[in-house]
């Protein structure tokens, strides 16, 4: 019985990562799409047509449930499979949602109409298609009013963790979170709306400084995982092998994935 976890790379490893923490008994099937990596900088069809393939090849490893522990692909292309590609026996889930309940101190399934909440000022950190999409700004919307949201496309980030050059990645950040505080100089929350950017998340804090509550997505996606599977258990699906598989090089991308998780990760071709 194992759920799927998809990613545009080694970004969803964050969500990966927390979720085998919370919920050691479930086996989860990964996908990373190197090969076609970075989604952040394409369109939404294109988004649309690698993301409905990855997913794909999940089914076919025996997970019913999928998550979308991509960013850029739960804005620009899950809707749209909602509406009309998955299959009625199937659920493919997203990272916004958890995320923004969170913000807006909502539990799962609260459906009541937006209200005031403690963050007035929020900046989001996403990638362009993300940003592009504002579907933060639409999910949010459902749930607060007057909270006012700016966002920063955090272009490079995303390419300079895939080829693991992390100091690059960093000086990005800091180079990003400059940006956003010329535009708003006092968010009183930040949002990491990439998974790949726990991997850098002390630089965001640090360079973000004291008093920003800093929202990550790993954690709170497994807490509301767990919670989904206690009330929807015949979701894990019907496979039953945990694995790791990747449209680029099964090699390099282990080696990045053993760096990341500082534990033994191999890959196989998908
Ligand atoms: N981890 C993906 C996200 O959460 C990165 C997208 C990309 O490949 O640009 O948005």
């Amino acid at each position: 019985m194992a759920v799927g976890i998809f990613d545009s790379g080694l970004g969803g490893l964050t969500v990966l990562d927390a979720v085998t923490r919370r919920l050691p008994e479930v086996p989860i099937v990964y996908l990373g799409d190197n090969a076609h990596t970075p989604y952040g900088v394409r369109d939404a069809d294109d988004i649309y047509d690698l993301t409905t393939a990855g997913v794909a090849r999940l089914f076919e490893a025996g997970c019913d449930l999928v998550i979308l522990a991509c960013n850029t692909a739960s804005a620009a292309a899950l809707r749209r499979m909602q509406e009309g590609w998955v299959p009625s026996d199937k659920r493919v889930l997203g990272v916004f949602v958890p995320l923004i309940e969170a913000l807006t101190e909502r539990h799962w399934g609260d459906n009541s109409p937006p209200r005031e909440v403690a963050v007035k000022h929020v900046a989001l950190f996403a990638t362009p298609a993300t940003v592009r999409s504002r579907a933060f700004q639409r999910e949010l919307a459902f749930r607060a009013i007057g909270v006012d949201v700016e966002a920063q496309a955090c272009g490079g980030v995303v390419d300079a963790i895939e080829e693991g050059d992390m100091i690059l990645a960093e000086a990005l950040v800091r180079s990003h979170v400059e940006a956003l505080k010329r535009k708003m100089p006092k968010p009183d929350a930040a949002v990491l709306g990439c998974t790949h950017y726990p991997l850098v998340e002390d630089v965001f804090r640090e360079a973000l400084g004291e008093g920003v509550s800093v929202y990550s997505q790993p954690a709170l996606v497994a807490e509301s995982l767990a919670d989904y599977l206690e009330r929807r258990p015949e979701m894990r699906g019907g496979g039953d092998e945990a694995g790791f598989l990747t449209t680029g090089d099964p090699a390099s991308v282990s080696n990045k994935a053993t760096q990341f998780l500082r534990r033994k990760i191999a890959f196989e071709a998908a």
